[in-house]
C-alpha cells in the first residue's frame, strides 16, 4: 500500500514538473529514428543511389509526419547536408555540451524561451552512414549528392562521429 502511494505521487511529481513532456519529446524522436531507419534500409537493397533518392524526398516527410500536436522533431547538423537542417540558436549552447561529453544523459533538456521547451539527442555515425556520409563514396552516389547539395559538408564522417542531433520542441502548459 505505502510503495503504491508513494508511486503514484512519483507519477504525479514527474508529470506536473514537465517530465512527461520530455519523456513523450524522446519517445517521438525514438519514433521518428525508427522511421528514417526503416526507409533507408528498404532503399538500401535496392542500391545506394536509390537510398539517395528516398533521402532526399522523403526524409521531409517522415519527419513532419512524426510531429505530434504537443511535440515538434527534426534533425540538425552543423556540417549538414541540406542546409535547412542548420542548428538553431536554442540548439547551440547544446550541441556545445553534447560534443564535449558533458552531459550525464544520451540528451539534453534545454529552455528555449519562456514557455517553451528544447531537447537534443546526438546522432552517432553508423557503417552504413558512411555510405553517403563518409569518406569514400561510391562516384556515381556522390555525383547524385554534388547534383541534389551543391553546398554539401555531410561527407568525411567517420564511424562514431556525431553527425547530428535530433531536436524536440514543446510548449509548456
Ligand atoms: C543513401 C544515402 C544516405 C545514407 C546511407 C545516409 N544518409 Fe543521412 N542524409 C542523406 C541525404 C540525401 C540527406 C539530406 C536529406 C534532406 O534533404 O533533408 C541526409 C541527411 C541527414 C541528416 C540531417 C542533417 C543534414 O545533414 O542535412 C542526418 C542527421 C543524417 N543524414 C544522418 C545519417 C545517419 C546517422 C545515417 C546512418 C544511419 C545516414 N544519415 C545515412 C543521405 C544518406
Amino acid at each position: 500500500m505505502k510503495t503504491k502511494i508513494i508511486i503514484m505521487s512519483l507519477f504525479v511529481l514527474l508529470s506536473t514538473s514537465g517530465h512527461g513532456s520530455e519523456v513523450k519529446a524522446i519517445k517521438t524522436i525514438k519514433k521518428l529514428g525508427m522511421s528514417l531507419k526503416t526507409e533507408l534500409k528498404n532503399a538500401m537493397k535496392i542500391s545506394s543511389q536509390e537510398a539517395m533518392k528516398v533521402c532526399n524526398t522523403q526524409a521531409d516527410k517522415i519527419t513532419i509526419a512524426s510531429n505530434t500536436d504537443l511535440i515538434k522533431v527534426g534533425r540538425v547538423s552543423e556540417k549538414n547536408r541540406n542546409p535547412q537542417s542548420f542548428p538553431k540558436k536554442w540548439m547551440v549552447d547544446g550541441i556545445k555540451k553534447l560534443k564535449a561529453g558533458k552531459v550525464k544523459k544520451p540528451y539534453i533538456v534545454v529552455k528555449v524561451s519562456s514557455n517553451k521547451m528544447g531537447l537534443l539527442k546526438s546522432i552517432s555515425t553508423q557503417p552504413v552512414c558512411l555510405k553517403c556520409h563518409g569518406s569514400n563514396i561510391n562516384p556515381q552516389v556522390l555525383k547524385q549528392i554534388t547534383s541534389l547539395y551543391p553546398e554539401d559538408k555531410a561527407v568525411g564522417y567517420k564511424l562514431g562521429d556525431i553527425r547530428g542531433y535530433f531536436w524536440a520542441e514543446w510548449e509548456l502548459k
